[in-house]
């Protein structure tokens, strides 16, 4: 039989483009779990859409772009630069993002926010609207049609008004809040009722579907049953489906040569200390100031380990024309700065942070090599870096300290150890506990926590999810 065919549409294709000539174009792999999930994905006749992260005002560019693009399977929307700053920068980045991690709106800019509120939401449409037109022109009979994350709140809607046949599923790769938090949205109502027109929406863990299924029957006055929303006879189902990573990629890649060098060098170059790994995009969520101060108190506390111990931070740039991401990188710095000047010597430095992302192979050599990753996010839908930690670990059986308000904690909670990265004290005990572990017990919970990573893959989770949407539509074509 042949493959089924599925349109993956999200805001960040796999790959970003840089221009190099008037018609020449460089691809790089984008950085973040959303790409890292829908790489996994494999069984099916996949074109992605979405956007290529650059603006392309000229037609020639375009035209350069899209072919180049096409190799990949991947269908660009062009959005102009106005567009971007108010629907990706503004309303996505700056307002939906932080709400939906319970971070609340920017502080300092609040009452701008409030100003330019609905010129941003207008921008969210109008971005919408031009994915949902690059999907119709791409569409055909029998398709199934994916759409991804915050961005895209708006296109089921747009979707289904022109097709109403068209099979439409939502997933969405961040928390959903409690009604209490979307509530503040003055866009709560139509978000709510565009992502309804889906046949299928899909969260990470059960309580975000919860708290979704719970805005709905609170804001709109909706009928919450155990499989989803109902309005007026129309059911949208709604269920968990929790996403993983290849895990044999990882595991295989830490056979090739090259990773095996990169580990060989690692290895050398701390010799004699222990090694805490934390990998992350630099973002407000992450809790990268809040892991740093922890790190700093466990030396305080340890003065012992402070010659044998480094924390090495990957913090890969993200989002950075939006002000808050800017401040963040500043906070950071002084932070780092401030610790490695206090216990710093003449040959060693506690901190080794670095403002750039690694390539596939590095990223491995380091997962494996290093003995404890700390995941302190202060809110993350997922985090796909500790599944990729626990997948490069077998040989060395490293501890995972993980924030319990990562979505990952309702899976790997067993094996790591659970911290609130607010707790400075909790965390930097954690530290100390980890680092001291006997390997009978990092063994324990190594075995755990693999034992899930490579059953529950990214693969699985694709599959799941349209298999359900299949089964969705039959359903409820039965019904009527
Ligand atoms: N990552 C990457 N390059 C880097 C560092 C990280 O591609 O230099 C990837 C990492 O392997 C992981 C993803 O970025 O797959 C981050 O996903 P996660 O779910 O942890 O967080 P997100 O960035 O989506 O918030
Ligand atoms: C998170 C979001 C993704 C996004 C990624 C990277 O994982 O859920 O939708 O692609 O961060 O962020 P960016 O803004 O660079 O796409």
């Amino acid at each position: 039989a042949s493959k089924q065919r599925l349109l993956v549409v999200a805001n960040r294709l796999p790959v970003s483009a840089v221009r190099h000539g008037e018609d020449s174009w460089q691809l790089e792999m984008s950085v973040g779990g959303l790409v890292t999930a829908l790489l996994g994905v494999k069984e099916f006749d996949t074109r992605w859409i979405g956007w290529a992260g650059v603006n392309v005002p000229d037609e020639i560019g375009q035209k350069a772009l899209a072919k180049a693009l096409d190799e990949k399977r991947c269908i660009p929307v062009f959005l102009d630069e106005e567009v971007v700053h108010q629907y990706y920068n503004g309303y996505c980045n700056n307002i939906l993002w932080p709400l939906f991690h319970y971070i609340g709106l920017p502080q300092e800019d609040r009452l701008a926010t409030t100003r330019s509120f609905q010129s941003q939401f207008d921008a969210y449409k109008k971005a919408n609207q031009l994915f949902a037109d690059v999907v119709n022109e791409h569409y055909e009979e029998g398709d199934v049609v994916w759409c991804h994350d915050y961005h895209l709140m708006f296109l089921p809607k747009c979707l289904k008004e022109r097709n109403s046949k068209m099979k439409v599923g939502w997933f969405l790769h961040t928390p959903f809040p409690s009604s209490e938090i979307h509530r503040m949205l003055p866009s709560r109502l139509e978000l709510l009722r565009s992502v309804l027109a889906a046949d299928l929406v899909g969260f990470h863990t059960y309580d975000y579907a919860r708290h979704f299924v719970s805005a709905c029957t609170r804001i709109l006055g909706l009928e919450g049953t155990p499989e989803g929303v109902e309005d007026q006879g129309k059911l949208t189902r709604i269920a968990a489906f929790p996403v993983g990573i290849d895990s044999e990629r990882f595991i295989k890649a830490l056979e090739l040569p090259e990773v095996q060098d990169h580990m060989k060098v690692l290895k050398q170059r701390f010799a004699g200390r222990k090694v805490m790994l934390g990998v992350d995009r630099l973002d407000m969520i992450k809790g990268i100031p809040q892991k740093i101060l922890a790190f700093e108190k466990f030396l305080e506390e340890n003065p012992n380990w402070r010659n044998k111990v480094v924390l090495l931070q990957i913090a890969v740039p993200s989002r950075t024309d939006v002000p808050e991401y800017q401040k963040l990188t500043s906070q950071v710095h002084e932070i780092v700065g401030r610790i490695n000047g206090r216990f710093g010597s003449l040959t060693a430095l506690p901190i080794h942070h670095l403002d750039r992302s690694l390539d596939f192979h590095e990223l491995c050599a380091l997962y494996a090599v290093t003995d404890v990753a700390l995941v302190t996010s202060l809110r993350d839908g997922m985090n796909l870096v500790s599944y990729e930690y626990v997948a490069c670990q077998e040989s060395k059986k490293g501890v995972l300290i993980l924030s319990e308000f990562a979505g990952a904690a309702q899976s790997l909670g067993a094996g790591a150890i659970l911290v609130n990265p607010w707790n400075v004290t909790e965390v930097a005990s954690s530290i100390g506990y980890a680092l001291n572990m006997p390997a009978d017990e990092r063994e324990k919970r190594h075995h755990h926590n693999f034992k899930h990573v490579i059953s529950h893959t990214a693969q699985e989770w694709a599959a799941t999810f349209v298999s359900e949407l299949n089964v969705t539509i039959v359903e409820a074509q039965l019904r009527t």
